[in-house]
Formats: structure tokens, C-alpha cells, sequence
């Protein structure tokens, strides 16, 4: 796992986009699981202005949503396809049919499920996975408790993600109790990972996931110790309460 530490959250915005950048750059037909949110709306920022004033292109790419409610409209400004919509997808040039959502309104949301995977599959696998982070640890929305193997399902919001995500909506009892994510499995499958992780409200949890590898499905995140390829980003704010970089018991054993 390669960890960098940004002075601030405009900077590790633009570590994480220059490192998307750089891979679309390489591979022009490059497919991207996209996270919601507010810690990734710099990111998005800067890879406008990178398409706008430095010609990245994404003509060629394809992005799938990391999640979305259960029964959310692509159209409606709560919705993460819309957030993706609004956020990046209008300002770049990438095809609209290559910017793909869980179908969250099928009748039989299983199937559109399966159907998701096999859509990741058919664009010849994720290259990449960005991801944020819940305050509980949950990536996508996988939430802790959740099984490691786990393809795109529907999930039962917890209260704590509940209430954190209340403030995009007018009230919470507006905020759906359940949403499709990919599963922490189809993450894992992800050639590269970029977890940004930004803010003082996000310290706790990254102490509790960088201060120890220990594997525990109680933070989904902590199976991103099991990738081989992770790039954790965070802002100095984030990274505060991280009292030493991890090491495997077995390098500790032997005194490295
Ligand atoms: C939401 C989304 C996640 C996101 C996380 C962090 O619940 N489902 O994909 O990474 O919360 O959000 P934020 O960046 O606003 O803290």
C-alpha cells in the first residue's frame, strides 16, 4: 500500500487526478469505478481543467458508478448518476453510453445486479477503482459485517451513513434506506485502487485502518490490505491521528 500525505484537500485532489490522469493518458480506453460524495469533487475539478486546458481526453473511457440508491431516478439531483453527471461527465467529453449506473428501479434488482457485473466484464474489467471512505469504513456501500467476496448487490444503509449522508437531501427522512454498490470482491478485481481520503472528520478511521493491516470485515476497507496495488491519499487533516505506518507482524518480529 503506498500512502501519500497532501498539505491540504486541494492537493491531495490533485495527486489523486494527476494519478487518474496519467492512467487514461496511457490507456485511452481506460474503465473506472467513480465515487460520489464530497471528498472527490476537487478530483473532479481538476480533471475537468486538465480536459478543458491541457486536452485529456475520455472519449474513449468508461465509468461505472460505484453505487446508487435503491429506486433513484438518473435524473434526480439527489441521485449519484446525476452527481457524476453534474460533477464530471458534462463538462468532459466522454460517450454517454459509456457512463454506466446499477439499474437501482429494476423489478428484479438481483438480476440488474448480475447484469452490472457482467457489463464491467463486457468493457474488459475495472482498471481502476476511486474511492472515498464512510466514517464507519465502508467503500462503495459496503457496509461493515458485509461479506469480502461480494459482487454489485443491494444493501441496507447503517444509521451512522444514513445520517452522514442527511445533508444532501432536505431531510432524512428523504436519504433511501437501501442502495446497489459494487461489492468489496468486485473492488478487489480492480487492477489499480486510489483511495482519497480527506478532512478531520475522516482521522479517526484512517488511524483505525492504517494503524494496523488487520483484515476485518467490521471495516470493509481493510481488505484493501489484500490489494497489490493501492494508493491511499490523504490531506494532513485526514492523516492526523495516524500514529505509525503499519508494518505486518512478521516485519515487526524480525525487528524492520
Ligand atoms: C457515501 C458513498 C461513498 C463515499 C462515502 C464518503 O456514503 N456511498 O461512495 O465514498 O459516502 O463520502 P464523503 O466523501 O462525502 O465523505
Amino acid at each position: 500500500m503506498k500512502i501519500l500525505i497532501e498539505k491540504d484537500y486541494d492537493l491531495a485532489s490533485a495527486q489523486a487526478a494527476s494519478l487518474i490522469a496519467e492512467e487514461i493518458r496511457k490507456n485511452p480506453s481506460f474503465v473506472a469505478a467513480l465515487p460520489t460524495g464530497g471528498t472527490p469533487l476537487g478530483t473532479y475539478r481538476e480533471l475537468t481543467r486538465q480536459h478543458q486546458e491541457e486536452g485529456l481526453s475520455f472519449k474513449g473511457v468508461t465509468a461505472f458508478n460505484i453505487d446508487e440508491y435503491e429506486g433513484m431516478s438518473p435524473d434526480d439531483p439527489n441521485g449519484y448518476y446525476y452527481f457524476l453527471h453534474d460533477n464530471l461527465y458534462r463538462h468532459v467529453d466522454i460517450a454517454p453510453e459509456n457512463t454506466h449506473v446499477e439499474d437501482v428501479r429494476a423489478a428484479d434488482i438481483q438480476e440488474a445486479c448480475l447484469r452490472y457485473e457482467e457489463a464491467i466484464r463486457q468493457a474488459g474489467g475495472l482498471d481502476m477503482a476511486f474511492l472515498g471512505i464512510g466514517n464507519d469504513g465502508h467503500i462503495g456501500f459496503n457496509e461493515p459485517g458485509e461479506g469480502i467476496q461480494s459482487i454489485t448487490h443491494l444493501t441496507d444503509l447503517t444509521e451512522e451513513t444514513i445520517q452522514a449522508n442527511a445533508r444532501f437531501f432536505s431531510s432524512i427522512d428523504e436519504v433511501p434506506r437501501r442502495a446497489v454498490t459494487v461489492g468489496l470482491g468486485t473492488i478487489m478485481k480492480a487492477k489499480k485502487l486510489i483511495l482519497l481520503a480527506t478532512g478531520e472528520n475522516k482521522a479517526e478511521i484512517m488511524a483505525a485502518l492504517l494503524g494496523s493491516s488487520a483484515i476485518t470485515t467490521r471495516l470493509p476497507a481493510s481488505v484493501l490490505w489484500l490489494h497489490s496495488d493501492v494508493t491511499v491519499i490523504m490531506d494532513e487533516a485526514a492523516a492526523s491521528l495516524i500514529k505509525k505506518p503499519a508494518a505486518p507482524a512478521y516485519m515487526a518480529a524480525a525487528g524492520v
